[in-house]
Formats: C-alpha cells, structure tokens, sequence
C-alpha cells in the first residue's frame, strides 16, 4: 500500500489550501536525492533538452520553486514552478481552491498568489542544484500597467536559472490576462519576449487556455511560429463547466481534472492540425493514468503535465504513468517513446 493512502485521509480533512501548504512543507524536509532511473525508451529530446521521462509536474504545485528537486526525486521527468510575477502578490481572499471529490476535480481561483521572482532566483541557482529539468512558468502582476513589460522583466530575471520559460497568459484568474491570447496582443507579446531573449538562453514555452474559439488556435500556431517560440503547452485550466457532481461546482475558477481531460485532448488535436509537427506540443489537462498519456502523445504531445491527479493519486503517480507507459512501448513494439508522438 502507498504512503499515499494513509496520509490522504489525513489531508482531505483539511481544507484544500492548508493541505496543500503543508505538503509543500512536509516535501522542504525531505532532503531531494538522485531521481529513479528510468528506461531508456522514455528518454526523450524536445527544444534542445533532454527529458529522461515525458511525464512533468505542471505548473501551480510549487509556485514559489520550494521543492523542485524533491518533485524530481519523486520521479517527475521535469518540474514547471511558478506562476512567478515580477513582485510577490497575495493572490485572491480565501477560500479560493476546492477539491470536487466526486468528479476527481479541482476549481482554483488563486490568482497567482507568489513570493515574487527575486525570491525563487535565490533558491533557484544553477550551482546549487542537482541534474534535472526546471522550468520556471512567469506571468504579470494583477496591478501592473504594463502587463508585457512584466513579462519581459521576467525573462530579464528568471533565464539565468530555468532550463525553459513558460509564459503563461492563459490564467482564467487575473482579469484581462488571456486577451494576450488575441492575435495583436500576442504579437506584440512575443516581440518584446524575443528582444529580452538572450542569445543562449533557455527555450521560450506558450501555455494556452483550453477555452478557444474557432480559429484561435491556427492564429496562436502562426504567430509563435513566427516569434520562434520553441514549443505550447496545451492547456491551463477551464472556465466552462462540463457537468459535475460536487457541491463545489459553481465555485468561480478554473477548472482542473477528469473533467477538463476531453476538453484539454480536443484542444491538443486543434493546435496538432493547425502546427502539424512545426512546432512541439506539451499536453496537460485531465491526466490521470497510463493510457491517458498515451492517448495524448499519440494525439500530438512530445511531453504531458499533471497536476490534479495527483491530489487524488499521490506523487508517486508520475513514476506510475512513466513506467506504464514504457510497459507499453515494449509490448507495441515500439524502442522510444518519440516514436509515438502524433500517430494518432
Ligand atoms: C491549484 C492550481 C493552481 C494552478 N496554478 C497555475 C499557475 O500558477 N500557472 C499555470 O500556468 N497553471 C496553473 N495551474 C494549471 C495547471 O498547471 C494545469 O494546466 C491544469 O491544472 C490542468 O492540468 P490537470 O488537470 O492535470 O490539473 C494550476 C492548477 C491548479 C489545480
């Protein structure tokens, strides 16, 4: 039996937030030690890095990059901290996370709630650090002004320490922030992201919303191309709500979890056929097992991320899903995973 299922009961008493802090505190004690090894056939190279596993933590967990290398050790191929802005923030009043049991879900209205970049800078440094891939996920303040120019000082302040960028404009809770998703704004975006680039810096990473409109997708896929974004991560949470059971349902928020899974692999398929194999695609939303990478890799994903599942599954669930998904390779015959990527 794991750990998990002794402890979890413990949590979920809890309410959603404090369980959460005192996870990410209980994870401070353990010291990181060397991640598992894993099989070959899941080594795998996207945008000139090289992940020993497709399956990452998704952004959110660990917002202020306080136990990355425990997430590793833990056996998550790469770990994505932040949302990080510029200047730390308190985020929305509380209670603003809830667990919907019944439909293995969670609504968050958090509101980039962070200690602020300058603070995961110090705890960040590459010299300080065991091997592993750590992307840091950057966004704007709530009051900025300047919304780009919040993004741009977050390249300026994070490349030194990230093994990729993330930026993230697909936040359903910061008012405004997913107009950088339309096609003026994200120009103008990606420009000034591509001036503050350094010329050996870190890959750059879009994260998209799910909730696109017609079309959206191919205007994304173009303009990143154009603004040599390296890969997009497909997608942040909802704001539609398909049906649920849990009387936590008309909570505000995003919405994360089994629900969001079918509405998350249809907006990989969108961005698959709008960028073909132009551009990498990382697949997130609703992954909970095996299969459900599998499905999304063969749809287009080079990497996956979870989060929510593993509220309900334990940390141990990425090693999980990484070993199935070799144990799948080796009975389809196939000698690496990059082997499955858009067969579908
Ligand atoms: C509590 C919570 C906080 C999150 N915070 C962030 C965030 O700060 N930045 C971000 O890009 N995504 C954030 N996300 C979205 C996740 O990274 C992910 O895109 C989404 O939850 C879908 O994956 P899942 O169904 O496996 O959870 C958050 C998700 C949850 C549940």
């Amino acid at each position: 039996m794991s750990l998990y299922r002794i402890i979890r009961p413990l949590a979920f008493a809890l309410d959603a937030e404090t369980a959460h802090r005192l996870t990410i505190k209980a994870l401070r004690l353990m010291p990181p030690h060397r991640p598992p090894d894993f099989p070959e056939s899941l080594r795998t190279r996207v945008a000139g890095l090289d992940f020993p596993t497709p399956v990452g933590l998704a952004a959110g967990f660990d917002k202020d990059a306080e136990v990355p290398e425990q997430m590793l050790s833990l056996g998550f191929g790469f770990v994505e901290v932040g949302t990080l802005t510029p200047r730390p923030q308190a985020g929305n009043p509380k209670p603003r996370l809830f667990r919907l049991r019944k439909d293995r879900a969670v609504i968050n209205r958090m509101g980039f709630n962070n200690g602020g970049q300058p603070a995961a800078y110090g705890r960040l440094q590459l010299d300080q650090r065991l091997p592993g891939i750590i992307g840091v996920n950057i966004g704007a303040n709530k009051d900025s002004e300047d919304r780009i120019a919040d993004y741009v000082s977050g390249v300026r302040a994070m490349s030194s320490v990230a093994d990729y960028l993330t930026i993230n404009i697909s936040s359903p809770n910061t008012p405004g922030l997913r107009q950088l998703q339309d096609e003026g704004a994200l120009k103008a975006l990606l420009q000034a992201v591509n001036e503050a680039r350094r010329k050996n810096g870190p890959p750059i990473f879009l994260k998209v919303a799910p909730d696109l409109g017609e079309g959206e997708p191919d205007q994304i896929v173009r303009v990143a191309i154009q603004h040599k974004v390296d890969a997009i991560i497909v997608a942040n949470t909802t704001v539609s709500r398909p049906p649920l059971k849990s009387r936590h349902a008309s909570e505000q928020g995003g919405l994360s979890g089994a629900p969001l899974k079918e509405l998350a692999l249809k907006a990989l398929r969108d961005f698959r056929s709008a960028s073909g194999e132009q551009i990498p695609l990382i697949g997130v939303g609703g992954i909970a097992t095996a299969d459900d990478a599998w499905e999304r890799i063969r749809a287009g994903a080079s990497l996956v991320q979870l989060y929510s599942a593993m509220v309900y599954e334990g940390p141990g669930i990425a090693r999980r899903i990484a070993n199935g998904l070799a144990e799948r390779l080796k009975r389809e015959g196939m000698s690496n995973i990059s082997e499955l990527v858009g067969t579908a």
